[in-house]
């Protein structure tokens, strides 16, 4: 299982003070040694933590690949053709969301997604398509011949979190966090076998499966067990995790979670 460290949120906690540190380019050396296998980053539209100068530099200098994750907005793409990360990974981006919220609507979007695909290929860049897991968005991933798909592994994240840990905040409605055990468990084993689902049924048309959002210390070793996946991109919680005891701990820490 492979590693990808989502670095975001060290210069989130830069921007929170809009100087110069803690620099997420200090910690490409670290994760490599630590045992990451690539540095996930995110360049969003409205720069709210990575800027097209850490883009750059951290692209230029990690010796890691660089899975660059990005919108599917033409202004963006061209950005990220000039920048040539080893991977772009295609997701949808909402100036409102506090993250992520779900995967790329392929069907609505599909010539424009199409599009930017083609440009990212001419520019060598390796492309993924952050997806929910269901069969019509595996189609459709297909259909536009990507190698990787990511599968959003935030609805699981959160329904675990709402059954297991004393959530306080959450993206969910009150009224979710009200529905009692056994219809959680109920719900987080659906979730668990729409992933599986979905990763066997992408990996047998020959698609490679990463999966990511909202995993941590905990949910992380059931998303283990389903083999097809094969690549995970964790960020939130390995930064929030190195706050206590270092970076390195962190990544060694999830990597032997993840491989055990
Ligand atoms: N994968 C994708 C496509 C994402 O957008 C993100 C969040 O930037 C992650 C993985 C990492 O999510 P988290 O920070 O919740 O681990």
């Amino acid at each position: 299982m492979l590693l990808g460290v989502n670095i975001d949120h060290i210069a989130t906690l830069r921007e929170a003070r809009k100087i110069n540190d803690p620099n997420p380019l200090d910690a490409l050396s670290i994760c490599k040694f630590s045992g990451a296998d690539q540095i996930t980053i995110h360049l969003r539209e409205d720069r709210r933590h990575i800027h097209d100068l850490d883009a750059k530099a951290i692209i230029e200098q990690s010796a890691l690949p660089i899975n660059l994750e990005c919108s599917i907005n033409s202004d963006i793409i061209d950005i990220v053709c000039k920048l040539k990360p080893y991977r772009a990974t295609l997701v949808p981006e909402n100036r409102d969301e506090v993250t992520t919220e779900g995967g790329l609507d392929l069907e609505k979007n599909f010539n424009k997604i199409d599009a930017a695909i083609e440009k990212l290929k001419e520019n060598n860049i390796e492309v993924s398509l952050f997806i929910d897991p269901n069969n019509k968005s595996i189609e459709l991933a297909n259909m536009l011949e990507v190698p990787w798909i990511e599968l959003h592994t935030g609805s699981y994240a959160n329904i675990y979190a709402m059954l297991y840990t004393n959530l306080k905040h959450t993206q969910h409605s009150i009224k979710e966090l009200e529905l009692n055990q056994i219809e959680l468990k109920n719900r987080l084993n659906r979730s668990f076998e729409e992933l599986k689902t979905a990763s066997n049924f992408a990996s047998n048309l020959g698609l490679k499966v990463a999966a990511g959002h909202g995993l941590n210390y905990q949910n992380v070793k059931s998303i283990c067990t389903i083999k097809e996946i094969v690549e995970l991109n964790i960020g939130q919680s390995i930064i929030a995790r190195s706050v206590f005891t270092g970076l390195a701990s962190a990544i060694t820490e999830m990597k032997k979670l993840i491989n055990e």
